[in-house]
């Protein structure tokens, strides 16, 4: 099962993608977590300590593995050739960082911008690697994304099962759902769910409610407002490891659960 986790800044991307992949691999599955997202990180919300997470080196600003995948080192790009399908396929085992649960992660590092033309050689080598990562048979592959797909390409995008859009009771995540949507629609991502978080009241409940059915896109999780995430963020602890049976994490649990009943895990 192939996952992609995207939505607004801020709305929890980290927070459900790190505790889906947790949940799931304590349930035995082997998961790799990537994290996408230029703005940290994944690494805390899985519960990787600090000292560890410090250190990890995010691909893009890894010249050494750049210049050996594709030929030419970064920066120096433009105009020259480079080798456009190198082997990635020992980069997981070489760079991903295991932590707990036996969840490995692999940190992306930024995508620079300049959409599909753009020829940077960090950015082939993270299309190639992504396009890998989607063939490779692992039981699980939940990507926490900064917004869309789009630097990735169509190839990539049918390849993930499930795009969940996470969105929060507020118009400006909501009109971020809506320009997700039309991206996904664009490149053929085969199926875009909402996921509604930091929810305080059967009104912002309501509200994503109508907004989704507007939309037409399916609204499969609500998942509370809870003060034990927001704990967690302040001790720097992963909110699964900080209070497993908080009503957020089990509502993810039971997304989790929903996932797998969908896609026959
Ligand atoms: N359900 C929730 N209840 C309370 N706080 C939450 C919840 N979900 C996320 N948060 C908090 O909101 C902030 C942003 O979450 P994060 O997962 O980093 O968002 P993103 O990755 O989308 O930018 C974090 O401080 C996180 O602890
Ligand atoms: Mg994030």
């Amino acid at each position: 099962m192939k996952i992609a986790v995207a939505g607004k800044g801020g709305v929890g991307k980290t927070f459900i993608s790190g505790t889906l992949a947790r949940l799931l691999a304590q349930d035995g599955y082997n998961v790799l977590a990537v994290d996408a997202d230029p703005n940290i990180n994944t690494a805390s919300s899985l519960g990787i300590p600090p000292d560890i997470a410090e250190k990890i080196v995010p691909l893009s600003n890894n010249e050494e593995l750049i210049q050996e995948k594709t030929g030419v080192a970064p920066g120096k790009s433009y105009g020259q050739m480079f080798r456009l399908t190198p082997t990635v396929s020992d980069i997981v085992e070489k760079f991903g960082v295991i932590g707990p649960d036996g969840v490995q992660l692999l940190v992306m590092g930024t995508v620079s911008d300049g959409g599909s033309g753009c020829m940077c050689p960090s950015n082939a080598l993270l299309r190639v690697l992504v396009q890998h990562l989607l063939i490779q048979r692992k039981d699980v592959l939940v990507m926490d994304m900064v917004a869309g797909l789009e630097h990735l390409g169509r190839g990539t995008a049918r390849r993930m099962d499930v795009m969940l859009v996470v969105v929060e009771p507020r118009m400006k995540s909501v009109d971020t759902v809506k320009r997700i949507l039309k991206l996904a629609s664009d490149i053929e991502v085969r199926e875009v769910m909402a996921v509604g978080n930091k929810i305080r009241s059967e009104k912002e409940k309501q509200f994503i409610e109508g907004k989704m059915m507007e939309l037409g896109v399916p609204l499969v999780a609500y998942i509370p407002y809870d003060e034990a995430i927001a704990e967690a963020d302040m001790l720097g602890i992963a909110p699964v490891d900080h209070d497993p049976d908080s009503t957020a994490i089990k509502a993810v649990a039971e997304l989790k659960d929903y996932l797998k009943k969908q896609y026959g895990l």
